[in-house]
């Protein structure tokens, strides 16, 4: 199973100098309470700017640069580090346990047709930023809400990707 899970304001923004625009401590632990147990991928940048591993989950880590992966491998043993996306996506594709791609933009463009859910938080109010899920409104295309909650500092929404109909296919 392949989810992908982000943040971002109704206008798409989900970033701002390799760091997240705002600080809302719910949103973070809504994160961790969903991804925790399971195996997680983000891109050099994302893991950059996190800092560290993110604990009580596998991570894998997008890089095409060696001599990176040979040092953070030194740091971290506990990482996986790859430049094959593809085998990432095969291992989870069309099975119950559950890939949780995290982002940053870059990962996202190249995997969201893969995407089986989508967990996004709509953060209220108004925020700026360099980073934008331009592609949002194709993203969402193959996609219906399933679940959404509305809390305080921001709505959670669950998409779930629609099945195709092979009859309109053409
Ligand atoms: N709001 C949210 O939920 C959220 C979530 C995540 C990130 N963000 C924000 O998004 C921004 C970062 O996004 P970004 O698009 O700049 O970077 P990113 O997607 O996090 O990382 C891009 C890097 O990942 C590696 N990469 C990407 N695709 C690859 C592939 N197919 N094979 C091998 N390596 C691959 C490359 O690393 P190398 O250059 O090392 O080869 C590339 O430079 C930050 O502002 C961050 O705070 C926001």
């Amino acid at each position: 199973m392949i989810n992908l899970i982000w943040a971002m304001t109704e206008d798409y923004i989900i970033g701002q100098n390799n760091s997240l625009p705002w600080k809302i401590k719910a949103e973070m632990q809504y994160f961790a309470q969903t991804t925790k147990g399971h195996t997680i991928l983000m891109g050099r940048r994302t893991f950059e700017s996190i800092g560290r591993p993110l604990n009580k989950r596998h991570n894998i880590i997008l890089t095409r640069n060696q001599e990176w992966t040979k040092k953070t491998k030194n740091e971290y043993p506990e990482l996986e580090i790859t430049d094959n996306l593809p085998a990432v996506i095969r291992r989870f594709a069309n099975l119950p346990q559950q890939l949780f791609i995290i982002g940053g933009k870059e990962v996202f463009f190249q995997t969201y047709l893969y995407a089986d859910q989508l967990y996004i938080s709509v953060i209220k109010g108004n925020y700026q930023g360099n980073v934008k899920l331009d592609f949002f409104p194709e993203i969402i295309k193959g996609f219906y809400l399933a679940k959404e909650q509305n809390l305080s500092q921001f709505l959670t929404r669950l998409y779930k990707k629609r099945a195709v109909n092979l009859l309109t296919v053409k």
